[in-house]
């Protein structure tokens, strides 16, 4: 019997995690990673100027499942409207989507998602029978939401909605006056909202940030997390901030199934990390700056061969292949005569489309082997 069915599993699977989990620690550049660039325990500890005895007297028992008070304090003051009441920790931002996804909406509803998106942010919800619209970016528009379309679809059974900005794999942000209308539709119909932030602190400049939806809205989920402009992916650590008390109750109830509490040594080295958050913040945007300004280059070099919305924030763009193959096709060709790893747009339903991921120090190198790739292949 075919395995999908022996086991009942109901669920798609995650295409882009698939990709990765086959390729990215045997190809040699990572040249589509989402995070930035990462560091040891004892770079952290150096750079937050702390003993390193904080983490070796850690306690290992189990801990809070709110999340560690300290840690739930150092994240409220992210936002500017929330206490660390109002902070939920989880193992890391999937977590969080997943519980959101099996609590917050029921088979019968409707929700309207971002697209393209991380897969989980759809695919949890459409495998539990929820019907998902999804509402796509425009690449002729710079990859901008039409919320013409969010208004003409909205349902009587509509009951939330997903946006990701600074936006995976595009590196689009939203406009502030529209960002601010979008809160004003979800309030009138009474929409919950929720707003993968995990890319916040990412923005290239400071007047494209956009306020975090749970600041502005009771009604709105703010999901953060260390991995991405914090570079601690590995601490599984991420979090959902939210005014609306009943909806932090039963996130709180459905985590006790998922992972209960989280790693304490996880929750004391974020601790420190936050601490020294705008050290972190400024080594990452420098990264950022520097690789965004190197691609620009790149592709005016080729833009024979590739179409590019420069990006304005996180550390993934989403570049059109413009030649007569398919992406799938380059990106193989690419991986296995050069050892560079760029993620096929087919793995968000964008086949035209790949993502370049630029939040690490060692771009260059992926870069100029994919120079010498094109140059070799005479483009
Ligand atoms: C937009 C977005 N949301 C959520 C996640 C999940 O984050 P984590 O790996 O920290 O669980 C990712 C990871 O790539 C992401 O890009």
């Amino acid at each position: 019997m075919h395995l999908r069915k022996q086991l009942h599993v109901k669920i798609p699977s995650f295409k882009l995690e698939r990709y990765f989990a086959e390729y990215e620690f045997g190809t040699k550049y990572m040249l589509s990673a989402s995070d930035c660039e990462s560091m040891t325990i004892g770079e952290l500890f150096t750079f937050a100027e702390t003993d390193l005895s904080t983490l070796v007297d850690t306690h290992l028992g189990y801990t809070e499942s709110r999340g560690h008070p300290e840690l739930r304090q150092q994240i409220s003051h992210l936002y500017s409207e929330v206490n660390e009441d109002q902070v939920l920790v989880f193992s890391g931002a999937e977590d969080a989507i997943f519980c959101i996804m099996n609590t917050l909406v029921k088979k019968g509803d409707h929700i309207i998602v971002q697209f393209p998106s991380y897969q989980s942010l759809s695919s949890v919800a459409e495998s539990r029978g929820i019907e998902v619209a999804k509402w796509k970016l425009d690449e002729r528009f710079e990859w901008q939401l039409d919320l013409e379309f969010l208004k003409k679809n909205i349902k009587s059974n509509t009951r939330l909605v997903v946006v990701n900005f600074p936006h995976n794999p595009t590196g689009t942000i939203m406009r502030g006056s529209e960002y601010e209308e979008l809160i004003e539709i979800c309030e009138k119909n009474q929409l919950l909202l929720l707003q993968d932030e995990v890319y916040r602190f990412s923005e290239f400049t400071a007047n494209v940030a956009l306020p975090p939806a749970a600041d502005l809205y009771e009604n709105a989920l703010s999901l953060g997390v260390m991995s991405k402009t914090f570079g601690l992916p590995g601490l599984r650590i991420g979090w959902i901030v939210t005014r609306n008390n009943e909806i932090y109750q039963k996130l709180a109830q459905f985590k006790d199934y998922t992972t209960i509490c989280n790693s304490a040594p996880s929750e004391v080295i974020a601790i420190e990390a936050l601490k020294i958050k705008d050290k972190i913040i400024r080594r990452t945007l420098k990264i950022l700056r520097y690789n965004v300004h190197m691609l620009d280059n790149f592709f005016s070099t080729y833009s024979h061969v590739f179409e590019w919305v420069r990006p304005t924030g996180a550390s993934t763009a989403f570049p059109r292949l413009s030649l007569d193959q398919t992406v799938n096709d380059f990106c193989t060709a690419l991986r296995t005569e050069k050892e560079v790893l760029l993620l096929p747009g087919s793995v968000f339903d964008y086949p035209s489309n790949f993502r370049i991921g630029f939040g690490r120090k060692n771009m260059e190198e992926g870069l100029s082997k994919l120079s010498e790739f094109l140059e070799e292949k005479g483009y």
